[in-house]
């Protein structure tokens, strides 16, 4: 399973870089606003310039002819660029289009397997079902998650699995071990999967007797 991250902050994208578990990266408009004044295509080219992988900038307009003007311009920022378009009628008719032209298209915002097939037959590269946001009004992402492998399966369709609004390592967990192309994560959630007790008190233990033992 491939690691992107899910943010648009420089230092988390260097810090997952400096693990080497930074495959790529998903940026959405919340996530751009949330770095201030930055301007959008110059703060994607930054992040393009740290991961060499898939970095998604998502497009703002609502109507097709808007997402393909965006999305012409945002592949023209670097070859890792993917145009992230919303699952609406008007984000798929863009995928479709992107795809024609050779351009890659993350469909975002997708909440039902039925969505997810309608984004592989528009040619999407990547389709992100929101496991976080699912779970947030009492469904289950992670059912959503498996019923889109399952049915892809099928299939031999080119779009990748990616698995989107993780809110903690069990998402990440249980995402993994149903075969999910990618998982994309906060820079927090990464940080959390370090984490045990058990191998913070068995370093210091070794790490105590060593020196105990006279040794530097
Ligand atoms: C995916 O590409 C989205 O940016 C993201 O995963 C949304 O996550 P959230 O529900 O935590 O905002």
């Amino acid at each position: 399973m491939k690691f992107f991250l899910d943010t648009a902050n420089l230092d988390e994208i260097r810090g997952a870089a400096a693990f080497g578990i930074a495959d790529g990266v998903t940026t959405n408009p919340s996530l751009i606003a949330k770095e201030g004044n930055v301007d959008f295509k110059e703060h994607i080219a930054a992040i393009c310039e740290i991961v060499s992988g898939p970095v998604s900038a998502e497009c703002t307009s609502e109507d097709a002819d808007g997402m393909l003007r965006e999305g012409r311009e945002y592949a023209q920022i670097a070859p890792n660029v993917v145009v992230k378009c919303p699952l609406t009628r008007e984000g798929l008719k863009a995928t479709r289009q992107l795809n024609d032209e050779g351009i890659k298209v993350n469909v975002t915002l997708c909440f039902s397997a039925a969505q997810a097939i309608l984004a592989a037959k528009a040619g999407a590269s990547f389709i992100s079902p929101f496991l976080g946001r699912l779970d947030d009004i009492g469904e289950n992402g992670l059912l959503l998650l498996q019923d889109i492998i399952d049915v892809y399966r099928n299939y031999d369709w080119k779009t990748e699995v990616l698995a989107a609004s993780i809110r903690h390592p069990i998402h990440a967990i249980e995402a993994a071990r149903m075969g999910a192309d990618i998982a994309t994560m906060p820079f927090k959630v990464i940080d959390q999967m370090f984490n045990h007790p058990l191998t913070d008190k068995g370093q210091a233990q070794f790490l105590a007797d060593w020196r105990k033992s006279g040794r530097k």
